[in-house]
């Protein structure tokens, strides 16, 4: 592999639209969005369709002949009134998704995947995709690759940066040839290696983030463990900006 730079953006709001352009991304929203759509779409989703706003999302719906989609998501970690299903990765079975469209819109994850639309590539990366998205990050070999952490409620979250760490990580920095590009990589970095000592150590700093600690308030700690797994599965979701739809 050629030399790598790595950048970790720890939130859309403090940095640009502009600092992805014809960059390769990585979004991330461990809980949930990220890890919740991975699974609809390994779970056999035919794609899943982002959008910001509640309105443009049963605007969508109205568009699409019945029994063709869902609508997925939450606001305030909770299901959306006439929405389908939650943005619980366990919602999304096979059973429940397999060929269907997914109608989707979240608090942070969907607007951070908003955010990197100047990227000439975007994927969505969580720990059950993790070694999919170092192999396809391996096998394109870009000089640069962007992470972007979606957060929580504008706010730095200690999930998304322990996952951009992990991410640094299996890269292979530090190493000659894989650097991390800015010094918020190396933090990400260090904060992975302090955090990830023992599995029950992981699953402790997840429950503590302040993502986790909302998803225990709300009674969701089991989507804190399914998110907590590596490699549950092989795929690499890509969002297209142009058409809002993400796909395996
Ligand atoms: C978001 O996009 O804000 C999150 O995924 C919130 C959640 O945990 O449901």
């Amino acid at each position: 592999m050629q030399s790598l730079d790595i950048h970790v953006h720890l939130l859309p709001r403090i940095c640009s639209p502009v600092d992805f352009s014809g960059e390769v991304a990585v979004v991330i929203d461990i809980l949930r969005a990220t890890t919740t759509i991975t699974t609809a779409l390994a779970n056999g989703a035919n794609s899943v369709h982002v959008v910001q706003e509640v309105p443009e999302a049963l605007a969508l719906a109205d568009q699409l002949e019945p029994g063709t989609f869902l609508l997925g998501g939450e606001r305030h970690g909770e299901k959306i009134d006439r929405f389908d299903l939650d943005n619980s990765p366990l919602a999304y079975t096979p059973d429940v998704v397999s060929g269907k469209e997914i109608i989707f819109t979240t608090t942070n994850g969907t607007r951070a995947m908003a955010h990197c639309r100047m990227a000439k590539q975007i994927y969505l990366g969580s720990f059950n995709n993790i070694s999919a998205i170092v192999n396809r990050l391996r096998t394109e070999s870009p000089k640069e690759v962007h992470i972007l952490c979606a957060g929580t409620d504008s706010l730095i979250t200690h999930e998304d940066v322990l996952f951009a760490g992990a991410l640094c990580e299996q890269l292979g920095a530090p190493a000659d040839n894989v650097e991390p590009g800015n010094d918020t990589a190396k933090l990400a970095h260090d904060t992975w290696r302090a955090h990830s000592q023992t599995p029950e150590q992981f699953y402790r700093a997840l429950c503590h983030s302040r993502g986790g600690a909302n998803l225990v308030k709300l009674g969701f700690e089991a989507d804190i463990q399914r998110a907590a797994e590596q490699d549950l599965y092989e795929i690499v979701p890509i969002y297209d900006p142009e058409t809002g739809k993400i796909t395996a």
